[in-house]
């Protein structure tokens, strides 16, 4: 079974998500650690309470992002990692990591990529009027919110939406789209072709856009 591990930094809704599929048996991987540079965060009680190994490595304590890259790099593979996933995890990764996880590194952002990339994409998305937005499962590479990109599901944004609605709303969609990518890479049915994820099998049936008419 693929062993995967999770780097966190803060409260880990995401990791949760994961957490509860491969409880109830509809994700087959095994979750061999999580990883947070922040000390305390909730994202490690929740993989403690799910009896998943924890460790802190706090990124202040290395001089270079390639340095605290490569002591991530060591306590993955001493845990065995062969798929590292991204859950609201704050630090930008450097060639080290991606480096020794060659095509084996996944993120989720809350928007549509390449819409509003970056730090507040929920916040960027109201401000800036879109009718749709959503969420995005795709491999990392060297550049922000770029690489291949894996799963997407949308969501509708009104006028009367918040910051905070979306970001609720996106979240239910981050939810589900983690643990399918999980499941597609551990069943080993993607493919990258260059940009583009060819997925074996056809992609899993997500729930279509809740599209109002306005
Ligand atoms: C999510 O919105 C994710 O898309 C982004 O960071 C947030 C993490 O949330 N990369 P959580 O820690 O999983 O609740």
């Amino acid at each position: 079974m693929l062993t995967v591990g999770i780097l966190i930094s803060g409260s880990g809704t995401n990791l949760q998500a994961i957490l509860d599929r491969v409880a109830d048996g509809s994700l087959r991987a095994r979750i061999g650690l999580v990883v947070s540079n922040r000390p305390g965060v909730l994202g490690l009680e929740r993989a403690a309470a799910a009896g998943v190994p924890t460790q802190v490595i706090e990124h202040r304590g290395y001089a270079r992002r390639e340095d605290f890259d490569a002591a991530l790099v060591d306590t993955l593979r001493r845990a065995g990692v062969e798929l590292v996933v991204l859950a609201g995890f704050d630090r930008l990764i450097t060639r080290v990591l991606l480096g020794a996880f060659r095509d084996r590194v996944i993120n989720i952002h809350p928007a549509l990529l390449p819409a509003f990339k970056g730090l507040h994409a929920q916040r960027q998305a109201v401000e800036y009027g879109v009718r749709v937005t959503g969420a995005t499962v795709h491999f990392v590479d060297e550049d922000v919110d770029h690489g291949p990109i894996i799963l997407q599901g949308a969501v509708a944004v009104d006028p009367d939406d918040t910051v905070d609605t979306v970001t609720a709303r996106v979240l239910e969609v981050e939810h589900r789209l983690y643990p399918a990518a999980i499941q597609l890479f551990a069943d080993g049915r993607l493919e990258i072709a260059g940009r583009r994820v060819r997925v074996h099998g056809g992609a899993p049936a997500l729930p279509p856009p809740q599209l109002r008419p306005w």
